[in-house]
């Protein structure tokens, strides 16, 4: 038996980070103000994680594709103590159905030792694929699909039509969607939204088996976060959209055929995620305000014990406001 003490759970702290998120952001539900939003959320993300004890480097910034007020990558955040680490921040994932009032919205943070995450550098997007605990070690990014959806459905001893696929609606899925329905398995089509689909596929209420198609690298690295501690599996593989973006990964070394596993994504198990919902989504809850106050609920995941917590908290407005730089 090993007699390690317990030890700090920093996505404890980080579930504050995601909180505040949501709470400054879900004012901007249905305003059709996405780069108002993101501000309200990229603000209330650094004020909480500069007051963190940790030494951290943003890997996983919000990206060029948002030309919103970033979190960029580089930056240091929390107040420069040990432990030395990576993070990964989405202070919104789906400003486009936060901002116009649909759902699926969620703000979300990963931590993970100094050097141990992917950096994607500018690139954009990958594809991936993501399967729940019982599923791992069954699926290979380079199969066909209805290779994948057999050795899923094989070892959930369920036939491929009772499998759901998660998949984000984009016309560049068109080809896979066709594929899958000519497997048989059924389809959910999110608008947006892709951390929150791979981690469905480990949520058992969620009903979801897998998720599949091209989504953002950033979420793509934050997903892995939060697999590790679920115990379940992603892979992915770099997309470039066209062969400008093809020839300036090549020449900066990256490789657009490498099969990049959920340890090439996050290498170290010392990970932590926390996400909270801002809009109702199939994971968690949107914020829901009251008067003086509203409601919260967050996913809180330790990668090392594999601890997942759901948290729901009650803020109250008329503490937090006088005291607070964000304005709730
Ligand atoms: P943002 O809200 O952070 O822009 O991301 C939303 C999202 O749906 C991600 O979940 C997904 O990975 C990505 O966009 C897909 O990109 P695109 O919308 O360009 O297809």
């Amino acid at each position: 038996m090993a007699n390690s003490q317990p030890s700090r759970n920093l996505a404890l702290e980080l579930v504050r980070v995601t909180e505040s998120a949501a709470l400054a952001s879900g004012r901007f539900m249905g305003r059709g103000q996405k780069e108002a939003a993101d501000k309200a959320a990229v603000d209330a993300m650094r004020l909480v994680l500069n007051s963190i004890e940790m030494d951290a480097v943003v890997v996983i910034g919000e990206g060029e594709k948002d030309k919103a007020p970033m979190l960029f990558n580089g930056e240091k955040l929390g107040n420069g103590e040990p432990p030395a680490v990576d993070i990964a921040v989405d202070p919104i994932d789906g400003t486009r159905p936060l901002a116009n009032g649909f759902i699926n919205s969620i703000s979300t943070v990963a931590i993970a030792p100094r050097g141990t995450m992917y950096d994607p550098g500018p690139f954009m997007y990958m594809h991936k694929l993501a399967v729940g605990p019982e599923a791992v070690g069954m699926i290979d990014i380079n199969a066909p699909v209805d290779v994948n959806l057999g050795r899923i459905a094989r070892i959930k001893n369920m036939h491929v039509n009772d499998l759901t696929v998660v998949i984000l609606d984009r016309p560049r899925h068109d080809e896979l969607i066709q594929q899958v329905r000519e497997c048989g398995a059924r389809i959910r089509l999110i608008p947006d939204g892709d951390v929150a689909g791979a981690m469905m596929t480990c949520w058992p209420d969620a009903g979801v088996d897998v998720l599949m198609g091209i989504g953002g690298t950033p979420e793509g690295v934050l997903a892995a976060c939060a697999l590790r501690g679920m115990g379940g599996e992603i892979q992915g593989k770099l997309y470039a959209r066209n062969e400008d973006e093809l020839a300036r990964g090549v020449e900066m070394g990256y490789d657009f055929e490498a099969n990049l596993t959920i340890d090439d994504l996050v290498s170290s198990d010392d990970v932590f995620f926390a996400a909270t919902g801002i809009t109702d989504g199939a994971l968690l809850d949107g914020v829901k305000y009251f008067s003086h106050g509203a409601m919260t609920d967050s996913i809180v995941i330790r990668g090392l014990t594999g601890s997942v917590r759901e948290m729901t908290a009650r803020h109250n407005f008329d503490k937090l406001n006088p005291i607070s730089q964000v304005e709730y």
